[in-house]
């Protein structure tokens, strides 16, 4: 596919055909895709934990707060997908990589860090997925685990303490589904969000 077109047609696909598996090599691609993405220092501190099974889904729908029966719709259509991948980022791995002679933080400290690196590279990993789920005729949509019960995730899949969940791709083939109501905001018109040269000055 086009790019312009993978960017055109990607949103967030939230109900999938639960009889239609993803085959071994899409799913392997989507994720030597996700090892593309940039990372500072080329750190890569970063994970996925690929759930495919039926018995591993389901842990983590139970592990995340939501029973097999559970009423709310968005839940029910979500546990169709076949694929689950939840992307997780490292810090430490960033710490360690920047105390390193080219780098020079040798104290480790946080303090360095405009913002969370380690957070944002997964995302942009995430997000090669997300278009890589797009071009190969799937839909996909990131959501995050609720903050309460990521120490349940943790434990139910043996995820080391220093690895962070980001959030979930579910991935699958698309059925009908119902758009967010977020989506009623529009998107922010360029001029309300591009600044060129400077921001633009109250008088
Ligand atoms: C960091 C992040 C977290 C999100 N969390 C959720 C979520 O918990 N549940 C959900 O249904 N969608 C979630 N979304 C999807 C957004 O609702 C969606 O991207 C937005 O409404 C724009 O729609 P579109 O991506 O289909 O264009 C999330 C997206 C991002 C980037």
């Amino acid at each position: 596919m086009e790019f312009q077109e993978v960017v055109r047609r990607r949103r967030m696909v939230r109900n999938y055909d639960p009889s239609r598996p993803i085959p071994p090599a899409v799913v392997d691609r989507l994720l030597a895709n996700a090892l593309r993405a940039p990372s500072a220092g080329f750190s890569q501190g970063w994970a996925f934990l690929v759930l495919s099974t039926p018995e591993d889904r389901e842990r983590f729908w139970a592990a995340t707060g939501s029973s097999p029966d559970e009423p709310d719709p968005w839940f029910q259509d979500m546990q169709n997908a076949p694929l689950l991948i939840v992307p997780l980022s490292h810090k430490q791995a960033y710490l360690d990589r920047y105390a390193q002679p080219d780098k020079g933080w040798t104290d480790r400290s946080e303090k360095h860090w405009p913002v969370p690196y380690w957070d944002i590279d997964t995302g942009f990993a995430a997000l090669l997925m997300h278009l890589s789920a797009v071009d190969e005729g799937l839909g996909s949509c990131f959501f995050g685990i609720p903050v309460e019960t990521v120490a349940d995730f943790k434990t139910a899949f043996g995820v080391p303490d220093e690895f962070h969940p980001i959030g979930t791709l579910t991935v699958g083939y698309r059925a009908p589904d119902k758009r967010s109501p977020s989506l009623k905001r529009g998107h922010r018109p360029v001029d309300e969000v591009v600044h060129h040269g400077r921001w633009a000055g109250l008088g």
